[in-house]
């Protein structure tokens, strides 16, 4: 019999589990659970997707240098500095495998994004929860949590599924409190959502500790591309290309993204569109006893008096063929985070909760 097992600490992990699609018997659900536009990519990045089908047998760019430079252009960044990676999860794994490792810890906050647990695990790095107030990033919770061992420290900016934001000055004083060793990791998936806002990049560029994620998932439509984009200073660049794989990312995803990126119309839109319809669902849902605090992205999270309601507003969602997200695992167990769909999905959520408040009292 041979004695194969992972290292230690592998059968630790949790597997990640993805927004659920389907509803048996069902044909017109409407997946709410994963954050996806539910306007798509644009029309030109789904023509430069199409386009690429015509080269399909030669391997893709390995410096992805027009999309970096199309990227740089756009926010007014350093090409040399900016990172492709297949999906913004595969930076977040790159930045756990170049900088943390058995004895080291990762930081992020009690209702963080799923992965960077994940990603610390899977280099053997301790993972480490602070706690949030009023599901809100704590910078004071996060500075006590810093040990000398504290090598990451994650946050999502806005936080998914919280859908809050921490200030800029708080940010700032975290990096700017942050032990030596330690790097502060925006996570910029949702940062398209907020006007005027860059990520962290501003950040990034002032200081030598902080590393921007960004993806084309949620604004850009094209999560099945699985394409994100990382900046940082060149020290902590040099680490992430050289863990890279040459053809991390495929010519389609490339070509799709760069078009996206160069469609600000369309970006433009669509976050428009976002927050018509996100403050239309939170008030609909607020005046039926469903609260939510503000969102800056493009999911609210549905709050709920007990986990018994919980159970029962996503039967009623799912008897309308709503598919929304239950976050236990996010220490949020009286909520569910419920993506910001269309006119359509809008009031179909808002139609199920309705029926299901009249039902529960
Ligand atoms: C906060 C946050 N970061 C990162 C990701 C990963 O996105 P992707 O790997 O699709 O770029 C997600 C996806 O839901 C997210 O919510």
């Amino acid at each position: 019999m041979a004695k194969i097992t992972p290292k230690p600490g592998i059968q630790d992990i949790s597997l990640y589990v993805g927004g659920e699609s389907q509803i048996s018997g069902r044909k017109d659900v409407i997946k709410l659970s994963s954050n996806e536009n539910p306007l798509g990519p644009s029309p030109k990045a789904i023509a430069a997707y199409q386009e690429a089908a015509k080269s399909l047998h030669l391997y893709p760019s390995s410096d992805h240098t027009s999309l970096r430079n199309a990227i740089a252009e756009i926010h007014g960044l350093d090409a040399a500095n900016i990172v492709i990676g297949c999906g913004s999860d595969e930076l977040i794994s790159f930045l756990c495998r170049c900088f943390a490792g058995v004895g080291d810890e990762v930081l992020y906050t009690e209702h963080g994004f799923g992965m960077y647990k994940i990603a610390a695990q899977t280099v053997g790095a301790t993972p480490v929860s602070a706690p949030e107030k009023n599901r809100v990033t704590d910078v004071d919770a996060l500075l006590v949590a810093c040990t000398e061992r504290t090598k990451l420290v994650f946050i999502a900016n806005p936080n998914n599924p919280t859908g809050t934001m921490t200030p800029v000055d708080e940010i700032i004083r975290l990096a700017d409190n942050l032990p030596e060793q330690a790097m502060l990791v925006l996570d910029g998936a949702y940062a398209e959502y907020v006007e005027d806002f860059d990520g962290g990049a501003s950040l990034v560029e002032s200081r030598d500790n902080v590393v921007m994620t960004r993806t084309f998932s949620k604004i850009y439509g094209l999560g099945s591309l699985r394409i994100g984009w990382g900046y940082s200073n060149a020290t902590i660049m040099d680490a992430l290309f050289r863990m890279r794989g040459p053809f991390n990312v495929s010519t389609a995803a490339l070509a799709a993204a760069e078009a996206a990126v160069r469609d600000r119309d369309y970006v433009d839109y669509c976050r428009g569109e976002n927050a018509k319809w996100r403050a239309w669902l939170a008030d609909e849902l607020a005046a039926i006893e469903i609260p939510s605090d503000p969102s800056f992205a493009n999911f609210i999270l549905a709050r709920f008096r007990s986990e018994e309601e919980v159970a029962k507003a996503d039967a009623k969602l799912r008897e309308h063929g709503v598919i929304a997200r239950l976050v236990p695992k996010y220490n949020l167990p009286k909520a569910i985070r419920i993506t910001v769909g269309d006119e359509v999905g809008c009031r179909r959520v808002v139609e199920a909760l309705t029926e299901f408040r009249k039902e529960v009292g």
